[in-house]
């Protein structure tokens, strides 16, 4: 393999992180330039077509498929975005599991895996074996690997703040626990930078924004950015999980969303690291900065 003749492929390629990662390896290393050949993949290569006018080649990958090795043919480096298939405990984990091995059995060299902070066991959230059980099967696949933790989306709280600065209330159950966000987009970059790298060697980073702040923190940036007042009510997480239900969250997710207050508040989601400059040269957003960049979607009409 010489330089700049690499394949790399990226899995999840129809999903929001998947799809932007591509858009930036086509932008940074464009075929007709350095010779690097990107690969989009999905389960539905249909809804790639806005890739393929770009320049990148397609295919179909899902990792439930029996004959995955074949999508990974001639690939060199592979970004495993983490399934969402959150409904069934150990799904996700065999999905992925069955993507490393898929990995080996076709000659990748290098693979670059999306994780989540903190997913050791003890954590309180309930699908951080699949992340811990990933990286473990990467650790003993004899592959080169880059595991990237990513923290928490600063997107997720589009999900949330809405409703909460429109009542003026948000109920947490974090206590004074610090959480780290991190933007989808600085999250793309410096996967789009780790798949794209020269570097084979073993690598784990945590993807984080560039600050780690209390709920009360949030809370008062989110006010004094958008102009409304927001006050933090305390509660439970049996109370909060009570809450999301109540809403309308599914009842398999409620108890998800409610262990990340849990998880916030023993102190396992306050990390900031530089990583995200490290790998992209740039630095990541901050909070302050996407609720400003996203007011009008903070404050629907
Ligand atoms: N850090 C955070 O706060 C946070 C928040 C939400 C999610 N996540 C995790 O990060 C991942 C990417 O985030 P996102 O925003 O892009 O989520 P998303 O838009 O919901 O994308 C879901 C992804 O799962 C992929 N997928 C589902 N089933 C698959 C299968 N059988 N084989 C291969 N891929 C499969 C999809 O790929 P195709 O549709 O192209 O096949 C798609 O890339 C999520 O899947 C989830 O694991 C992290």
């Amino acid at each position: 393999m010489s330089i700049g003749k690499r394949t790399l492929l990226v899995t999840g390629a129809a999903g929001h992180l998947g799809r932007r990662i591509v858009e930036l390896l086509l932008a940074q290393h464009g075929t007709a330039v350095s010779g690097t050949r990107v690969i989009a993949g999905s389960r539905d290569p249909a809804k790639l077509a806005d890739l393929a006018a770009k320049g990148a080649e397609t295919r179909r990958v899902d990792f439930d498929d029996p004959d995955l090795a074949q999508a990974f043919a001639g690939v060199d480096r592979l970004l495993i975005v983490s399934t969402d298939a959150l409904d069934r405990p150990g799904r996700r984990l065999a999905q992925h599991k069955a993507a490393i091995a898929a990995a080996v059995k076709a000659g990748v060299r290098h693979l670059v895996y999306t994780s989540m902070p903190n997913p050791e066991p003890g954590s309180p959230i309930p699908f951080a074996p699949d992340h811990y059980g990933t990286e473990q099967a990467l650790a003993a696949s004899g592959l080169g690997w880059t595991v990237l933790r990513n923290a928490w989306y600063a997107e997720n709280l589009l999900a949330s703040l809405p409703h909460a600065l429109a009542s003026g209330h948000w109920y947490s159950a974090a206590g004074d626990g610090r959480v780290t966000h991190v933007t989808r987009e600085d999250c793309a970059r410096a996967a789009a930078a780790a798949l794209a790298s020269q570097d084979s060697g073993n690598h784990r980073y945590d993807i984080t924004g560039p600050e780690a702040l209390t709920t009360a923190e949030i809370a008062a940036l989110a006010s004094s950015v958008l102009g409304r007042p927001l006050q933090v009510i305390p509660v439970s997480e049996a109370q909060l999980e009570e809450g999301l239900k109540a809403a309308g969250v599914p009842a398999f997710f409620a108890p998800v969303l409610a262990s990340f207050d849990t998880n916030t508040r023993a102190g396992r989601i306050d990390i900031v690291s530089d990583a995200v400059k490290t790998l992209t040269g740039q630095a990541p957003q901050s909070l302050r900065d996407f609720f400003s960049a996203n007011r009008a979607l903070f404050l629907p009409a």
